[in-house]
């Protein structure tokens, strides 16, 4: 095939054929294909989408640029969870050791920041000393002992998404329904899972915004799992605020031990729940997803979450002095208030804005290269529906960059909208798709 035809024929909105998508996804995996051709490719997919099928024949391409491990070593079904990205996203750091605790083993495989939303890799990186750099056989023997691993892509898991995602978080290409579907897909394929539970967001501070795009994305994501004959669960959740209070690699590791330790906000916990329910259900450890909520709750009761989460961070070489001892983990040179300015009610946040000022405080990433600050970030003292006296603090910021603070205190200013009248309160769960729709 000649790439410069196939690129042609995205940009005028024609159907490409699975080998021609085969084709382009291998060449580009084995460097025939330089990022400037597939940058153009992906702007054109973005701009003129892919149908269902393209979007599948995406998946596979991607999926078998690398392996699909073999995890039948460990007994058990296998269930992961994956989110489509939001801000001050730590589900999977809390729901991970209760879903293992509760006896279903939990192969994840995360990724880094991307654009606004945080990373859950660089976010376990924040603890000194873990690592989730590890190979196959490392992968596999942390899950047989662990019941749990979490760990980034091996170059032998689905690397034409890693090379991608790279790609397009530079290129402006994220936002789009086959390309997210593709990417997250052919990453959960490659894992060894047996069944997986998407956490589609909506709101100001997802990738799709609008609440029927991401009921589109969850659909299309549902479609596939099934069609590669793993049974999916998605829910639609709320990102119109950031989830919990903490954005920020550290300081959401430490609002996760919170959670695990019995504390945590209401709305990291009822997701949380919800999702760890469903897994445990998937997992077949449970007789509905009902009665797998109810065993969440109890893996953090009784204390059995935390330990495994203790059990983990240890496995994978991190320290854990800083799990059993939160407040032991050094502060960045910055922690500064936020004041409001006005007196009302929190009516709005912007999320996505939000976003952008934990990486401009240096959470985050503004190029391919750069390295992320495992302690900058903010914390909310309020969030929408909770009343506000001017003067009082809405935030705190934490960073080592003390030249970004002035901007930063205005970013969140701006971000957050006050008004007289009480709003009505967020749904926080909007709908649950299957594969029966
Ligand atoms: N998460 C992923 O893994 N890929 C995307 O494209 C977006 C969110």
């Amino acid at each position: 095939y000649n790439v410069v035809t196939l690129i042609r024929k995205k940009r005028d909105g024609e159907v490409l054929s699975e080998e021609e998508i085969s084709y382009l996804i291998r060449a580009y995996t084995d460097d025939k294909v330089p990022d400037y051709q597939m940058s153009a490719f992906l702007m054109a997919s973005f701009l003129n989408g892919l149908n269902t099928e393209e979007a599948a024949y995406l998946t596979k391409s991607m999926l078998h640029s690398g392996i699909v491990v073999d995890l039948s070593e460990t007994s058990g079904l296998k269930v992961d969870k994956h989110s489509t990205g939001g801000v001050g996203d730590k589900l999977s750091l809390i729901l991970a050791p209760i879903v293992a605790s509760c006896g279903v083993p939990v192969p994840m495989i995360s990724g880094r920041g991307l654009g606004h939303t945080g990373g859950t890799l660089d976010k376990l990186e924040s603890i000194p000393g873990f690592t989730v750099d590890v190979n196959l056989d490392r992968y596999k023997e942390i899950l047989q002992k662990q019941n749990l691993v979490l760990v980034g892509q091996t170059e032998e898991i689905a690397p034409a998404d890693k090379r991608l995602y790279a790609l397009r978080d530079v290129t402006a290409t994220v936002e789009s329904i086959p390309l997210i579907a593709g990417s997250i897909m052919s990453k959960k394929l490659a894992e060894g899972i047996d069944a997986l539970v998407l956490d589609v967001k909506f709101g100001s501070g997802a990738f799709m915004k609008r609440h029927e795009d991401a009921a589109e994305l969850a659909k299309t994501l549902v479609g596939i799992g099934e069609e590669f004959g793993k049974q999916t669960i998605a829910y639609l959740t709320n990102m119109e605020q950031p989830l919990g209070n903490a954005v920020g690699n550290w300081l959401e590791v430490k609002e996760s031990i919170d959670c695990l330790n019995g504390g945590g906000p209401d709305d990291v916990m009822e997701i949380t729940h919800l999702l760890a329910g469903t897994m445990i259900y998937l997992g077949e450890k449970a007789s509905s997803v009902e009665e797998g909520i109810e065993m969440s709750y109890q893996a953090v009761d009784s204390g059995a979450a935390l330990q495994k989460w203790i059990d983990i961070v240890e496995e994978q070489g991190g320290d854990s002095s800083f799990v059993k001892d939160p407040e032991s983990y050094p502060k960045a040179e910055s922690v500064t208030p936020v004041k409001s300015d006005r007196s009302g009610y929190v009516t709005e946040m912007d999320a996505f804005a939000l976003g952008m000022v934990s990486v401009e405080l240096g959470a985050g990433r503004r190029a391919k290269e750069d390295e992320v600050d495992p302690q900058a970030g903010f914390v909310l003292h309020k969030k929408i529906g909770d009343n506000v006296e001017k003067g009082e603090t809405i935030a705190t910021l934490h960073t080592n960059k003390e030249e970004m603070l002035d901007a930063a205190k205005k970013g969140i200013v701006e971000a957050i909208t006050i008004r007289d009248i009480e709003p009505k309160p967020l749904r926080r769960i909007t709908h649950r798709v299957d594969k029966d729709g």
